[in-house]
C-alpha cells in the first residue's frame, strides 16, 4: 500500500483482492467502525440504546473498509461494509445513511446475509430492495440510502461510488428516513417512521 496522500498524479493501479470466504479486502486505505454510542439518536428508540449502553456495552453496529482513490472527478471508490446482527429495541442494526452531495449514483452488491437497501428522495418517496448474496442495488443520483441487517447473521455488501460524490449526513440527522425496519412477531417489517 502506498503511503501518504493519494493524488491524481501519484495514483498507480494495483491489484485489490476480496477474500470471498472472509470478505476481507486488501489492501484497503480507509476503515471505520461505528459503535452504538455513535448512532444512538438515529434509532427510533434511543431509550433502548441508553439501556444497552448503561449495561457497559457499546457494540460495533457496522464497519466499512474502502479502497480510497483520489477524490477527483472520474475516479471511483469501492469497498466492503459489514453490518453486525442485532437490534436496538425492535429496530434492526443499520447504517447511519446519507445523501451524496453531488448527483452521484452508487452500486451495492450483496455478498453475505440478508437485509434491505432503503432509499428515498428528498421529497420523501421511499423504495426498499432485498439485499442478498448476488443481489445488486442501484442507488440513483439524488436518493438517500441506508442499509439494514434483517438476518440472523452478518450482512456484508460491496459498494462502488464516484470518489467526488461527497457525503451529506445532515438531512438524515434532522429527519431520519421515512421508513424504519423493525422485528414484529419474529419477522422484519417496514413501517412508517413516526418521527419523520
Ligand atoms: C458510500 C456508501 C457506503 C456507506 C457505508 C456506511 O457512499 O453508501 O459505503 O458509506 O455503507 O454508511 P454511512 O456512510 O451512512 O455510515
Ligand atoms: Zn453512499
Amino acid at each position: 500500500m502506498a503511503g501518504g496522500e493519494i493524488t491524481v498524479s501519484n495514483f498507480k493501479p494495483e491489484l485489490v483482492t476480496l477474500d470471498l470466504k472472509t470478505y476481507v479486502m486488501q489492501p484497503f486505505r480507509r476503515g471505520k467502525q461505528i459503535k452504538l454510542s455513535d448512532l444512538k439518536e438515529y434509532f427510533s428508540d434511543p431509550e433502548a440504546a441508553d439501556q444497552i449502553l448503561s449495561e457497559g456495552k457499546n457494540p460495533i453496529i457496522y464497519e466499512y473498509y474502502e479502497y480510497a482513490t483520489p477524490e477527483a472527478e472520474g475516479h471511483l471508490t469501492f469497498g466492503v461494509t459489514t453490518i453486525y446482527l442485532g437490534k436496538v429495541g425492535k429496530e434492526y442494526y443499520m447504517t447511519r445513511g446519507h445523501y451524496h452531495d453531488k448527483d452521484a449514483a452508487e452500486i451495492y452488491i450483496g455478498l453475505s446475509g440478508r437485509g434491505l437497501l432503503l432509499m428515498q428522495t428528498k421529497e420523501g418517496e421511499a423504495v426498499y430492495l432485498d439485499l442478498k448474496p448476488g443481489g445488486i442495488g442501484y442507488v440513483p443520483p439524488g436518493w438517500g440510502h441506508r442499509t439494514i441487517n434483517t438476518s440472523g447473521e452478518k450482512l456484508v455488501f460491496f459498494f462502488i461510488y464516484p470518489s467526488d460524490a461527497g457525503h451529506d449526513y445532515e438531512l438524515v440527522k434532522e429527519r431520519g428516513f421515512a421508513k424504519i425496519v423493525i422485528e414484529e412477531n419474529g419477522v422484519p417489517k417496514v413501517v412508517d417512521n413516526p418521527r419523520f
